[in-house]
């Protein structure tokens, strides 16, 4: 790498002019992690033998789209020791000056993914105007897999094909999974071999008591990795506690059923006592002697009130 950098700078210095003005970031891309406090290296040599009154030192930033603005985040002035920073790089961002060894570096604290950009570090030196006066690289913040989650699809059931899943929200670059799997003794065991492991699913095939287990899915990027288990208890169909709601459903049912049932034919019991005592009743005018009209005897009838009982407004009139 060192032998890379000097043989670039005598390139530039080849093509710019010998004792010129360069301008050198060591790397085209930097990557850190997200929250981590960084230092984006810029080295610089001026035209040798000038004592320039007047330097000018700055840092600048890019978006990665094509023709993204360009924004000034720190400037420093040589030799009044001034330093400026942008209001939303303050308390940030600073810079690490030596002009004598020829240093500008840009120190960043608690990056984001937002300081996904790419970084300019230029010079502005009176009278050595000619050669390279800036340099660029591009910053790739990291983040770590977040915690997955491993969830079973299918059912836990003897003969059943099912999938252990595995999933981590974030992570920058994505994050690769893969599962590991131990016996119901925490023993490391034999996969079978149908068995397949693909962007974070487990394809358990023809599942048995066997398959019954700990299941341990990590999920990792270049920075950092992250696990989550799953305990696999894998269960004849007819203990399957699906099946078991089924049963007490089933249950419930056929008890509502019954009392419903029960309820009917009480009520139709006693509808037919009511009628059964009706019909006696009717049996009985029947046993009298109809006249030849067909009409009952009047003895029989309630008696007709001749006298209607007078009702209170009788009265009151
Ligand atoms: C970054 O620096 C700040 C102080 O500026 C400190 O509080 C923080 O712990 C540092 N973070 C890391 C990851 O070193
Ligand atoms: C398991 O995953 C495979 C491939 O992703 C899919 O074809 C299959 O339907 C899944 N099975 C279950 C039970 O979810
Ligand atoms: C599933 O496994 C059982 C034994 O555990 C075996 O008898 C059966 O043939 C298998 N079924 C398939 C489709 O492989
Ligand atoms: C499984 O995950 C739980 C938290 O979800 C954790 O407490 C436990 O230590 C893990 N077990 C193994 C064997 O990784």
């Amino acid at each position: 790498m060192e032998r890379r950098i000097s043989t670039l700078i005598l390139l530039s210095l080849a093509l710019s002019g010998v004792g010129a003005l360069n301008v050198v970031i060591p790397q085209p891309l930097y990557e850190y992690a997200r929250g981590d406090n960084i230092t984006l290296p810029c080295t610089f040599t001026l035209k040798p033998g000038s004592t320039p009154p007047l330097i000018f030192i700055s840092w600048s930033i890019e978006g990665v789209a094509a023709n993204a603005k360009e924004t000034q985040i720190i400037s420093y002035y040589h030799p009044s020791k001034i330093t400026d920073v942008k209001k939303v790089y303050e308390g940030r961002a600073s810079m690490d000056v030596d002009i004598n060894s020829g240093k500008a570096n840009l120190k960043l604290n608690s990056i984001t993914l937002e300081d996904n950009k790419n970084f300019e570090c230029r010079l502005n030196v009176p009278g050595d105007d000619e050669g390279k006066p800036a340099a660029n690289t591009r910053l790739v913040v990291l983040v770590a897999p977040s915690t997955p989650i491993c969830k079973i699809e299918g059912k836990a059931e003897y003969g059943q094909n099912i999938n252990l899943t595995c999933k981590s929200e974030e992570g920058s670059p994505a994050p690769t999974y893969k599962w590991d799997s131990r016996d119901v003794q925490n023993m490391p065991r034999v996969r079978d071999p149908r068995t397949t492991d693909k962007g974070g699913v487990l394809s358990l095939f023809n599942i048995s008591k066997d398959t019954s287990g700990y299941y341990t899915c990590t999920s990792s990027n270049k920075i950092r990795s992250a696990t989550c288990n799953i305990t696999l208890t894998v269960m004849p169909p007819s203990m399957n506690i699906g099946s078991t709601a089924g049963i007490i459903a089933g249950v419930v049912a056929a008890l509502v059923a019954l009392i419903v049932i029960i309820y009917c034919c009480c009520c139709r019991k006693k509808k037919k006592d009511e009628e059964y005592a009706m019909g006696v009743r009717e049996e009985e005018y029947h046993d009298e002697e109809p006249d030849k009209n067909g009409k009952r005897p009047p003895a029989d009838r309630p008696p007709v009130p001749s006298n209607p009982k007078p009702t209170r407004r009788d009265y009151d009139d």
